[in-house]
């Protein structure tokens, strides 16, 4: 499948959808505390998504059994919501979500700690948001699509973290999943050159320890190798001449 270019019309379109999606995950981000389940941050995503007349994307996704991705401390994607999985003081937990507004698809994902938690913790936090807008400062016309890349890892590598290389960023816009992909590592070729008009869900996963993962027994959750720490933080973006604009923010 080819590369989309957006006219102007499904930009709006997409403009809409990530700016409802960037209100959810604040309401979401307010939500987490210390004894909320999984489950209940599910509920109230699916919720919000609902209240905005809008699909939530993920629910029924390759037979995904929930709308808002859940993932504790060491589970670094798909975490799958349990009403017997209780946030905890100290842990770090990533939402992903994602949304369908008039047919247009968004998609974003943030960590937030839980109470307090470890400064060795907090940092994996910031240095994983902060890599995707080192990333993205690259994601404008006329810079290629392995800049994103390269970007992201050269900032992660340097602070000493794994990358995530199985799961990778991607296309986005009438499908949730479009190309290209987006790897968050390390590329000896260029890519595609990018264009305004392409809309893309950068999504750094990085981890503690090293980078390597596996998919637990229930064919979703994935956790890192060794039990280390993972973060996750995405938004869906626009190329344009100049700075790319991210669209799933609230305002
Ligand atoms: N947000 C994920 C991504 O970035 C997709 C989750 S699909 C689900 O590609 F089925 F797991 F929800
Ligand atoms: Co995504």
């Amino acid at each position: 499948m080819a590369v989309t270019i957006k006219s102007a019309r499904e930009i709006e379109l997409m403009r809409e959808s990530g700016r409802l999606l960037g209100i959810v995950h604040d309401e979401l981000g307010k939500a987490i505390r210390p004894g909320i389940s999984t489950k209940d941050i599910d509920k109230l995503g699916e919720e919000l998504i609902r209240s905005f007349d809008c699909i939530p994307n993920f629910l029924n996704y390759h037979g995904y059994p929930a709308s808002i991705c859940v993932s504790v401390n060491e589970e670094v994607v798909h975490g799958i919501p349990r009403a017997d999985h209780i946030l905890k003081e100290g842990d770090i937990v990533s939402l992903d979500a994602g949304l369908i507004y008039k047919g247009y698809h968004s998609d974003a994902a943030r960590t937030y700690a839980v109470g307090e938690i470890s400064p060795e913790a907090g940092k994996l936090i910031e240095v994983t948001k902060q890599s995707f807008f080192e990333g993205i400062r690259m994601a404008k016309a006329g810079y290629h699509l392995y800049d994103i890349s390269n970007a992201v890892a050269s900032y992660v590598t340097a602070h000493g973290y794994g990358i995530v290389r199985d799961l990778v960023g991607h296309g986005i816009g009438t499908k949730l999943h479009e190309d290209p992909q987006i790897p968050n590592f390390a590329q000896n070729r260029k890519g595609l050159r990018l264009q305004p008009g392409m809309t893309l869900a950068v999504e750094p996963m990085i981890n503690m320890g090293t980078g390597d993962v596996v998919w637990l027994d229930d064919k979703w959750t994935v956790v890192t190798a060794d039990g280390a720490y993972s973060a996750h933080y995405e938004n869906t973006i626009l190329i344009t001449e100049g700075e790319p604009e991210i669209l799933t923010l609230p305002e």
